[in-house]
């Protein structure tokens, strides 16, 4: 009989539970082809077990506490007795990496994380190994199901967002409280940890700007239509001269773009390296059954491995967002007298922003703009409109949302 490799498992939850039912089912596959036959040796919850006694008497730790505190306590003091650590924890990971991948290199502990990334997606994995040679230049991708739901949603149906919300409540796909889906917080910690793999540099969370889903309008959406564009919460972590830009924004994508059509709770992310062009991973992306997938592939990888850990090489600064190229999505709602069109176009021109095209719709005594500008320096886009916005004829506060123009096609 083979030697059993011991899990000590931290938090017994949603994913937890799920872990400790996929192990028992697949231990005896693994075993077959590991040699080592895995076994939870002891589970920790508020109510349950000893972290010490679990440590001690475990070849591995899985992480499934959440959080910050003790789940920092603990996977520290993991690391540091050489013990590997496998997480599905992305805020953990994306505020304390520096400290706890400075802990694995010491001791040569492995440290894995590849459900804390687009669920079982295995893109922490393909960055890692497949990309270990790759010069990244871009990651970009949909990292929260949630919010991919509700623009869907959106889209196909002209719900209101509060509607569109409720419905994935409903359905399971958005928490009781989702501030921190619908607010960009949870892909902007994904992206630091993906910003972190990429360009083997620390990358905080506080590094890393994020805008959400709450004000976006079935107008918007439907606008876009006419320009063949498609709503998207993207997280996007890129290399620019002076450094490197990790953001969240909802963005319009055009229809050919790989991430147009990932639809509903789905994750997808997107690598473009000059050696390779891009490759776009997607699937399920979160789910007790999914992530605890995600968690028992690397115990396995772990069983099997001696740990080559993630060296960071590199201290790359961030570029300020005002500083960094995007088109942009621009609606406005205006008088509907002559010559507006023609002021709002000198405004534009005397900031560098050029209009690559524009719809006009009449609304009675107001009129509605609705226009897609080329690539522009953040600041000088935003400059104009806020002098648009100072404007007499101007209804409303003009609307901009980003675009992505890359479209991958022929
Ligand atoms: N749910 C998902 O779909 C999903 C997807 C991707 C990633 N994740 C990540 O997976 C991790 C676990 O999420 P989850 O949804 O399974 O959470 P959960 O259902 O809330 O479970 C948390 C577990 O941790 C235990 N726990 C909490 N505080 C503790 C403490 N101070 N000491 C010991 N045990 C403690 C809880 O114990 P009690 O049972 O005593 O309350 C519970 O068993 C999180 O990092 C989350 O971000 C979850």
């Amino acid at each position: 009989m083979s030697e059993a490799f011991r899990v000590g498992l931290l938090g017994h939850g949603t994913v937890g539970s799920a872990f400790d039912e996929l192990l028992a089912e697949r231990a005896d596959a693994i075993a077959a082809s590991s040699g080592r036959k895995p076994e939870i040796s002891g589970v920790l919850t508020r109510s349950r077990g000893s972290f010490d006694d679990i440590l001690e008497g475990a070849d591995a730790i899985v992480e499934l506490i959440g959080g910050l505190e003790p789940a920092r306590d603990y996977t520290l003091r993991a690391l540091e007795a050489g013990k590997a650590v496998v997480t599905a924890n992305k805020q953990l990971l994306s505020q304390h990496g520096d400290e706890l991948f400075a802990a694995a290199r010491r001791t040569g502990a492995q440290y894995r994380y590849e459900a804390a990334v687009a669920g079982v997606v295995p893109v922490i994995r393909v960055m890692r190994e497949s990309f270990a040679g790759a010069h990244i230049e871009k990651v970009h991708g949909i990292v929260n199901g949630t919010t991919n739901y509700i623009l869907t949603e959106m889209a196909r149906t002209g719900a209101s967002y509060a509607d569109a919300l409720a419905r994935a409540q409903e359905l399971g796909y958005a928490e009781a409280d989702p501030s921190e889906d619908v607010s960009g917080k949870d892909a902007a910690a994904k992206m630091s940890i993906l910003a972190r793999l990429a360009f083997h540099t620390s990358v905080h969370l506080d590094k890393v700007p994020y805008q959400g889903v709450e004000e976006i309008t079935p107008d918007d959406i439907d606008y876009a239509k006419e320009f063949g564009l498609v709503l998207k919460l993207l997280g996007v972590a890129e290399r620019l001269d002076g450094g490197i830009s990790v953001r969240v924004f909802p963005c319009f994508l055009y229809e050919g773009h790989p991430l147009a059509s990932v639809v509903g709770p789905f994750n997808a992310v997107t690598l473009e390296s000059p050696a390779i062009t891009e490759i776009t991973l997607s699937g399920p992306g979160a789910g007790g059954l999914v992530t605890a997938s995600a968690v028992l592939g690397d115990v396995v990888s772990v069983m099997s491995s001696s740990g080559m850990q993630l060296e960071q090489i590199e201290q790359l600064e961030t570029v300020p967002g005002e500083e960094v190229e995007s088109a942009f999505y621009l609606h406005l709602e205006v008088a509907d007298r002559p010559g507006v069109l023609a002021e709002i176009a000198q405004i534009l021109g005397d900031n560098a922003v050029s209009v690559k095209s524009v719809v006009q719709k009449g609304l009675g005594e107001n009129a509605r703009l609705v226009m897609v500008v080329h690539p522009v320096v953040e600041g000088h886009f935003m400059k104009a409109v806020e002098l648009i916005s100072r404007l007499d004829l101007l209804r409303a506060a003009p609307r901009t949302i980003r675009v992505i123009e890359e479209e991958f096609v022929g």
